[in-house]
């Protein structure tokens, strides 16, 4: 059962199948751009959407407000250096504007940064300032039937291939944890230690992407031999300790709805980053939040550490795919730790790739039930060759992720109801076509219109 009781509600707007097709419609069919009131389960990200605890809201009224060396701040600083053991600690208002800022101060064009899986912000920061993105994820990543425990993991020769091949071009190598693009598998601790070692013999930096190292910790608990006994914190506390840098999203593991942070050893790094951030976010011992945000999340992430919190967060998601899996429905295998990830190439197994069978299953999802879901395929990772010829992304999933301690076992069950009459009905959904797209990042602006029927 859930592990907390609850206090406050926000009443949530029911509509009726007609009211949901015209929103969709007006929406240009793409769900990025419904208002949020008309999606009844909201389960489009899991980013900033979590639910405070009575803690974190009673921490928010003692915010200091200073500007330079608030109170909050050393709250916020003290919490981070227990869990990351690293020195120099920079708030960012989120986890973009930590990676931008380290881009700026160690990417430079012709660089390469390899990654599991770069997030697409990750991504799209690392290649603003030149440099060129690899995903080095593990085959068994790619392959959504495998059951393995760590799909998250790099692999190692892919790395070493890598540094044999650019070198010295390499100012940095990321690992993400867990791995939100391949279906928030987890990694290991031996696989974040094998990199760690690749790395040192190069001299190459480990820089962690962190949002959810708290999930990832759970994992490693319940998967990995040798950590059965280890709390939640000593784990997390072992991932940082293999680290030289790390950048964070505490919209995620943070549990709190906005800020993010960067962490590194090296004092030549953090004064060029203090640097910078002072000119981009704000004076470091606020970098861009209010004090009520550092004390939030100082909060926050010590009860994202919690075990009991992640057992519920775990079994929430394991009871959903316990339930899907019964009926036979194609997802991401086994659980993640944020996310369910349908698997929309089989799911829609009669829509040809390039007519977006992750954007029908989306779509078709809320029309059925008015829950808001993502693709994360052809439209959001897509690309074009040099003929301008459409290039199907790996995977098409559609990813249901799940806001931190906002919905009950009921609105799962209501989840479920959806998934299965789609799935029922699903030779009855066609594809789409772009009728209109930006350059960059298209997925969350572009319009779709319906092919066939
Ligand atoms: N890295 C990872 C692995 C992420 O999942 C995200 C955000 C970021 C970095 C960027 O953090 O949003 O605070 O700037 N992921 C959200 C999502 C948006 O829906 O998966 P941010």
């Amino acid at each position: 059962m859930e592990p907390f009781r609850i206090k406050m509600t926000e009443p949530i707007k029911t509509l009726s199948a007609g009211e949901r097709e015209i929103a969709l419609k007006k929406a240009h069919h793409n769900v990025f751009l419904l208002d949020g009131e008309d999606c009844p389960i909201d389960l489009l990200t899991d980013s900033g959407t979590g639910a405070m605890s009575s803690q974190q809201w009673a921490a928010l009224m003692l915010g200091d407000e200073s500007y330079a060396g608030s109170r909050s701040w050393k709250k916020f600083k003290n919490t981070i250096q227990e869990i990351t053991g690293m020195a120099n600690v920079f708030p960012t208002h989120q986890g973009r504007a930590a990676e931008s800022l380290l881009a700026m101060i160690k990417v430079k064009p012709g660089d390469v940064i390899p990654n599991n899986s770069h997030f697409d912000t990750t991504r799209a920061n690392m290649q603003f300032s030149g440099a060129k993105t690899l995903d080095l994820l593990t085959e068994e990543g790619l392959n959504p039937a495998s059951e393995l425990p760590f799909k998250g993991n790099m692999d190692l020769q892919k790395l070493e291939a890598c540094i044999r091949e650019y070198g010295d071009r390499i100012p940095f190598c990321m690992i993400t944890v867990t791995n939100n693009t391949g279906g928030g598998q987890p990694v290991s601790m031996e696989n974040i230690k094998a990199v760690k070692r690749i790395l040192d013999d190069a001299g190459i930096p480990l820089v962690i992407d962190a949002c959810r190292f708290a999930e990832n910790s759970y994992f490693i608990k319940q998967r990995e031999a040798g950590y059965e006994d280890k709390s939640l914190m000593e784990i997390a506390q072992e991932i940082f300790g293999c680290a030289d840098a790390a950048t964070m999203s505490l919209k995620k593991d943070g549990l709190a709805n906005i800020g993010g942070f960067f962490v590194c050893n090296n004092d030549e790094w953090a004064e060029a980053f203090q640097n910078l951030l002072i000119l981009k976010e704000g004076f470091p011992t606020y970098g861009g939040l209010a004090g009520r945000d550092l004390e939030v999340t100082a909060v926050g992430l010590r009860e994202a550490l919690e075990y009991d919190y992640q057992v519920y967060r775990h079994a929430s998601i394991e009871y959903l795919m316990s339930k899907l899996d019964k009926a036979g429905i194609p997802m991401m295998r086994p659980a993640g730790g944020h996310a369910v990830f349908l698997d929309a190439r089989a799911f829609m197994d009669h829509i040809p790739a390039l007519e977006y069978p992750g954007i029908a299953l989306v779509n078709a999802i809320y029309l059925v039930g008015g829950v808001r879901t993502v693709e994360l395929g052809t439209v959001m990772f897509g690309h074009f060759d040099e003929q301008g010829k459409e290039i199907p992304a790996p995977l098409e999933l559609v990813r249901m992720a799940f806001p931190r301690r906002v919905y009950t076992q009921s609105h799962f069950d209501h989840l479920v109801e959806v998934i299965l009459e789609v799935w029922e009905n699903r030779k009855k959904y066609s594809g789409y076509r772009i009728i209109k797209q930006a350059k960059y990042l298209r997925h969350f602006t572009c319009h779709f219109e319906p092919l066939g029927n």
